[in-house]
């Protein structure tokens, strides 16, 4: 049974982007309605005003289904018809991006003291994305960028196994520390609740989990803030993807994909999914690039796409076999042609995001 006003503390809890106060003290929940497990509310705004509300209603969305016990959720803007939210793309200098995202209303869930947030993803699992976005943090700690790694697969967290970390969490004054290893901070869900339990989560439980990893992590300190978290993210384009990606200002998004033409179809869907919440895809990484699934697939996609193709990641047992030992290879072997492949990516990464032009910082390689 969903409580009336938990609902509204909930859509108070968000700002509005002109006055600054919650939604419900700003006057702009109309109509609400709430179910034993549902709400929905209007929101009427001046139609010019339609694209700056368009967030708004999707953070009011995704907070409302992260509640538990919540079914069905449906906020209605009044002016549907209305442009959707601004898009950033990745053309665009970092002087230009920061007051793109200046004029942006409030995000709520950026998390303290991290400058960038890229998310790593792709249409379906078993491609390679935990490997990638595993590889690509440590890269980019050894080029010298204070790195960490969130383990968004609340389903099948990869991130212990692969970086060889166990153990719970510190918490210290109400934030957790995050795990160190290879030179990156890294949390999981299964540093939280093990490796071994079964993840029979619902969608909002599991959305609720990753705000909280992301928030609630002292990923970084005012005098130590950390140069970019890498999100390892789950398969496909469900719920917990979707609320992700919704909740969390990225600012950039890499899609692995193998060679295949199921996987670049896949890869085909993530890419819309970020368009349509006007997150810049940095680029594309074909991943099995080699005899076995062919090589190229993904060049072509991304020409289709107007995104550049960041590496080409072969067939590498190697690979494999550093990620079921905990010792990626990134780290044990970074002269081999994958770990060379990953630090171009990482340099790519890093420019696309302007981080050289920004602050600097260096962490001692391990
Ligand atoms: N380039 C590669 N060469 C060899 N094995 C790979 C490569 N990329 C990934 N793998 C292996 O394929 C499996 C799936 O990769 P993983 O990164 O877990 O994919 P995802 O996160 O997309 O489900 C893992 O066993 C991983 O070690
Ligand atoms: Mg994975």
């Amino acid at each position: 049974m969903i409580d009336r006003a938990a609902v509204e503390a909930v859509l108070d809890g968000i700002p509005d982007p002109k006055s600054g106060r919650g939604l419900v003290s700003a006057g702009l929940v109309q109509g609400l309605v709430v179910g034993e497990d549902r709400a929905g509310f209007a929101m009427e705004v001046p139609a010019a005003e339609a694209a700056l509300y368009a967030p708004v209603r999707d953070a009011a969305e995704a907070a409302l289904k992260a509640m538990p016990g919540m079914a069905r959720v449906s906020v209605v803007l009044s002016a549907e018809a209305a442009p959707d939210r601004p898009r950033r793309t990745a053309g665009l200098s970092p002087a230009a991006q920061d007051q793109t995202r200046a004029k942006a209303p409030v995000p709520t869930d950026r998390p303290a003291h991290v400058r960038r947030v890229i998310a790593v993803a792709s249409g379906k699992g078993g491609v390679g994305k935990s490997t990638v976005a595993t590889n690509l943090a440590v890269a980019l700690a050894h080029a010298g960028w204070r790195a960490g790694l969130l383990d968004a697969d609340v389903y099948g967290p990869s991130t212990p196994t692969m970086l060889g970390i166990a153990g719970k969490p510190a918490y210290e004054d109400g934030t957790m520390v995050p795990a160190e290893a290879w030179g990156i901070t890294a949390m999981s869900v299964g540093l939280l609740t093990g490796a071994s339990d079964a993840m029979v989560w619902r969608g909002p439980m599991a959305s609720q989990a990753l705000t909280q990893m992301l928030t609630q992590t002292r990923w970084g300190t005012e005098a130590a803030p950390l140069d970019v978290l890498v999100v390892d993210m789950p398969p496909g384009t469900g719920d917990v993807a979707l609320t992700l990606i919704q909740k969390t200002p990225l600012d950039g998004a890499v899609i692995v994909s193998t060679p295949q033409e199921v996987a670049l179809a896949d890869a085909r869907r993530a890419h819309a999914l970020f368009a349509r919440v006007g997150t810049p895809v940095l680029g594309l990484v074909e991943n099995m690039s080699g005899e076995v699934f062919g090589r190229g697939g993904a060049r072509r996609e991304a020409e289709r796409l107007g995104v550049p193709v960041l590496g080409e990641l072969p067939l590498d047992a190697a690979l494999r076999e550093g990620g079921d030992a905990g010792r990626p290879l990134m780290a044990s072997d970074p002269d081999s042609e994958a770990g060379q492949v990953f630090a171009t990516i990482a340099a790519e990464v890093a420019r696309a995001l302007g981080l050289d032009q920004a602050g600097s910082t260096t962490t001692a390689v391990p």
